[in-house]
C-alpha cells in the first residue's frame, strides 16, 4: 500500500534534487532572455471555466476535444485544469481591460493533458510560454521565432531545427479546407480511419498523420499556399526574409499544420533529435481569438520543459550534483557546542553566507558523515575545550589540512571574502 501511495499519478512526476537544478537554471535563463524582449511575467490560475479553453482552442480540436482533465466544481461549473497557457493568458489580459496592442507577457508553469503517457508526452508537463500582442505583422512573427531560437540556445541547446509554415489569413480558410477537401474526396478510400473521419472534421491534420498510405497522399498535393491569397503569401515570404535577415535558421515544411484553432498565418515548431517520436520542442505561431466582443491578435510560443531539459542532456548539460553546497560545516561535540554553533550558524546566515549543522541529534561521527556527504569546503569542529579558548578545530576537506582558528579570525574571513583560506 506504501509505495502505490507514495508514487505520483500516471504521467505526473515529482521533480526532485539534482534534476531541480536544471529547472533552476532554465528559469534564471528564462527571466533574463524575456527581459532583453521586454516581455513580463504573468501567472494566470490553472484551473479555469471549460468555456476558456473551448472559445481559444476551438471546440473541435484534439486538446478540447479528448485530452482536457474537466469536472464540475463544488459550485457547479464546469472547470478544467488549463491544458496550455495561451488561453488563460488571453482572459486575463482580456480582464486588465488596457489595450492590449503591444503587451509582452511570459509565463512558466505546469500544465495538463489528459493524453496515454509515453516518452515526452505526459499527463501534468510545463510550458515556458510568451505572448506578444498586436495585429498581424511579419516583423513581429520574425521577433517571435528569434526569441525562441535565442531562449534555446541560451539554455544551451544548439541542436535544433526550426520548421516552420503558413496557414494564411483566418480569412482564407474556408477556400483552403474547401480545396483541400475536394482534392482529397476521391482517395479517400485510401486514407487511414482517423483520416477518414478528419476529411470532414479537420482535413488540416490530414497533412501530419504519420500513416504511409496518407504520407504518399499528401506528398501528391499542391502545398497549401496556392489556395491562399497572394497577400496571406507576400505575407509568408517577408516572414521568412526576415528570419534569413536575423540570422535564425528555418525549414519549410509545408506538412506543419499544429493541432490548435487559434493559428493564422505563421506557425512553427522547434525539434530536437535527442527527444525521439515526440521531438517537438517547442510550438507556436500567430493567432487570432474572440473572446466575447474582443478580438485578441498576437504571436507566441511554448517550450515544453522536460523535454527542453532532454535535449539539453542530450547537449551534455547535466543536473549540478553539487551545487547549493554549503561553504562551512558544524560539528558539535556535547550539547553546550550545540548550542553555540546552533547561534553562529544563525549569524553566519543572516551574513549571507551559506552553512550548515545537524540538528537531529548524530553523534560526532554521525555529524562527520553528514559534513562530509554536504559537500562543504570547511568543516569547523568545537567541543568544550574549543568553546572556552574561543576555537575551532578547521578541516579543509579539500587538502585535508587541519588547523586550529580562533573564532573572530573564521568570522571575519567568512563575512568579509567568504573564505577560510
Ligand atoms: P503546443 O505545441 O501544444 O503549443 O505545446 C507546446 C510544447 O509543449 C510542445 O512543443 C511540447 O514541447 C510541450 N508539450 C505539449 N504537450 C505535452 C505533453 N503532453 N507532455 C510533454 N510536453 C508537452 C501550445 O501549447 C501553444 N499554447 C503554444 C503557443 C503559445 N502558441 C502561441 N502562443
Amino acid at each position: 500500500m506504501g509505495s502505490e501511495l507514495w508514487s505520483p499519478l500516471p504521467g505526473m512526476s515529482d521533480i526532485v534534487w539534482p534534476e531541480v537544478s536544471l529547472w533552476q537554471k532554465v528559469e534564471d535563463v528564462t527571466r533574463w532572455i524575456m527581459s532583453l524582449y521586454g516581455f513580463r511575467e504573468i501567472r494566470t490560475p490553472i484551473l479555469e471555466r471549460t468555456t476558456v479553453f473551448i472559445r481559444a482552442i476551438g471546440e473541435g480540436t484534439d486538446v478540447v476535444q479528448k485530452e482536457m482533465f474537466t469536472f464540475e466544481d463544488r459550485g457547479g461549473r464546469a472547470v478544467a485544469l488549463r491544458p496550455e497557457g495561451t488561453a488563460g493568458v488571453m482572459r486575463a489580459l482580456c480582464a486588465m481591460g488596457q489595450d492590449l496592442a503591444g503587451s509582452r507577457v511570459y509565463y512558466m508553469g505546469p500544465m495538463f493533458r489528459a493524453e496515454r503517457p509515453q516518452a515526452g508526452r505526459r499527463r501534468q508537463f510545463h510550458q515556458i510560454g510568451a505572448e506578444s500582442l498586436g495585429p498581424a505583422s511579419p516583423h513581429a512573427d520574425a521577433e517571435c521565432m528569434a526569441l525562441m531560437s535565442h531562449l534555446l540556445a541560451a539554455c544551451g541547446v544548439r541542436r535544433v531545427k526550426i520548421r516552420i509554415h503558413t496557414r494564411g489569413a483566418m480569412a482564407d480558410a474556408p477556400q483552403v479546407r474547401e480545396a483541400l477537401v475536394s482534392n482529397l474526396r476521391s482517395v479517400a478510400p485510401t486514407l487511414c480511419l482517423d483520416c477518414q473521419r478528419r476529411l470532414e472534421s479537420h482535413p488540416l491534420r490530414i497533412l501530419d498523420c504519420k500513416q504511409p498510405g496518407c504520407r504518399r497522399v499528401v506528398e501528391s498535393l499542391p502545398p497549401l499556399t496556392d489556395w491562399m491569397s497572394s497577400a496571406s503569401r507576400e505575407y509568408f515570404e517577408a516572414t521568412c526574409n526576415l528570419l534569413e535577415t536575423l540570422g535564425v535558421p528555418f525549414e519549410v515544411d509545408r506538412h506543419l499544420v499544429r493541432g490548435l484553432d487559434y493559428y493564422e498565418h505563421t506557425i512553427w515548431e522547434a525539434v530536437h533529435p535527442a527527444l525521439g517520436a515526440q521531438d517537438a520542442v517547442a510550438g507556436g505561431g500567430r493567432y487570432r481569438i474572440q473572446f466575447g466582443d474582443r478580438t485578441i491578435e498576437g504571436v507566441g510560443f511554448a517550450v515544453g520543459v522536460e523535454r527542453l531539459l532532454l535535449a539539453m542532456q542530450g547537449e551534455g548539460i547535466s543536473a549540478d550534483e553539487r551545487g547549493g553546497a554549503p561553504k562551512v560545516w558544524l560539528v558539535a561535540v556535547g550539547p553546550d557546542a550545540l548550542q553555540a554553533n546552533l547561534v553562529a550558524v544563525q549569524r553566519w546566515r543572516q551574513a549571507g553566507v551559506p552553512c550548515g549543522m545537524d540538528v537531529t541529534g548524530r553523534s560526532v561521527k554521525g555529524q562527520m558523515r553528514l559534513a562530509d556527504r554536504s559537500g562543504a569546503r570547511w568543516v569547523l569542529v568545537r567541543g568544550e575545550e574549543e568553546l572556552q579558548a574561543g576555537t575551532f578545530r578547521c578541516k579543509d576537506m579539500t587538502s585535508g589540512q587541519d588547523r586550529t582558528m580562533a573564532v573572530e579570525e573564521i568570522e571575519r574571513k567568512l563575512l568579509s571574502s567568504g573564505t577560510l583560506e
